[in-house]
């Protein structure tokens, strides 16, 4: 596996790579949830490809200091992760050389940031369109694949790809979770076991809202509302159902029922894909469709 500091030197060995090159852009910290990444990405790359990770914690993105100061690093783990899982390229670079000091140049998606995770977290996703082109201009990869679990920020950066005609196919992968649903992600590692437990709520909510989308996107919301509100410890940011590109909810079809939260100074976010207005099947799963998501309660 080699690996690469800086932007020049990856430039000048990607031209040797065998296509496609698949990237799969972390900040490290590295958990299950991106290993499965990895995996999709071996998969999607073949064996002839080549898969690359970059690992880097992008300042840019981080709204409040605090935050990016104790976001975990653990730069050995997770070499020793891409090793195991048969990476060959990672591009770890540091911020100081990524970003020129005096950099004045970001990228802006204006409709889809409006709102839900946007709403919150202003110039969020500024950094997050701004790390992926300059991290898409260094590896210059065939095909991306961005989890699921941040469903938004898989949205935006399609969207930043379409529209700046960006020669990259973005792939999405699946969320992993824990046996009680809690989707995996970094920041699981600051919840206390109290709430620890509590934050199963979150996926307990999605799923019940899932069940309950046969009636409606307020019967969803309202069947998910009801599990948020047996934890008084939550404090919902939003709960939304929307159309699968993010625009208003479907009165009927494919949607997207997305929750975030915080617990104490932990914020959690989660989605799920439901149908709604889609009778019930069997046992009062909702029906198996044209999307694999709907497969299983947890394929989402
Ligand atoms: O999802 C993440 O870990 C980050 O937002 C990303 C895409 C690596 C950009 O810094």
């Amino acid at each position: 596996m080699h690996q690469f500091d800086t932007a020049a030197a990856l430039r000048a060995a990607r031209c040797r790579w065998p296509e496609p090159v698949v990237l799969v852009p972390t900040m490290g910290a590295l958990h299950d949830g991106h290993r499965a990444l990895v995996a999709e990405a071996r998969r999607a790359a073949g064996d002839g490809g080549t898969v690359v990770v970059s690992i880097f914690i992008n300042p840019l993105q981080f709204d409040r200091r605090e935050d990016l100061d104790r976001y975990p690093r653990d730069l050995e783990a997770d070499l020793a992760s891409c090793r195991a899982l048969g990476v060959d390229a990672v591009f770890t670079p540091a911020a100081g050389d990524f970003y020129a000091p005096d950099h004045s140049t970001t990228v802006r998606e204006s409709l889809l940031t409006t709102h839900l995770c946007g709403a919150t977290r202003p110039g969020h996703f500024d950094g997050v369109c701004t790390v992926v082109l300059k991290l898409f201009q260094g590896v210059a990869p065939t095909h991306a694949i961005f989890g699921k679990k941040d469903y938004q920020q898989l949205a935006v950066i399609r969207r930043m790809v379409r529209d700046l005609s960006l020669p990259v196919e973005i792939l999405g992968g699946e969320t992993v979770r824990e046996p009680d649903g809690l989707a995996l992600s970094s920041r699981n590692r600051y919840l206390d076991k109290d709430q620890r437990e509590q934050a199963g709520a979150l996926s307990a909510a999605l799923l019940a809202g899932k069940y309950a989308a046969a009636g409606g996107a307020e019967a969803a919301l309202d069947a998910a509302r009801a599990v948020l509100d047996e934890v008084p410890a939550l404090e919902v940011d939003y709960l939304q159902v929307r159309d699968p590109m993010l625009g208003p909810a479907p009165a009927e079809g494919q949607a997207r029922l997305l929750v975030a939260a915080r617990l104490g100074r932990t914020r959690l976010i989660d989605n799920i894909a439901i149908d709604v207005g889609a009778s019930a099947g069997i046992d009062g799963h909702p029906r198996v469709g044209n999307d694999q998501n709907h497969e299983l309660p947890w394929r989402n």
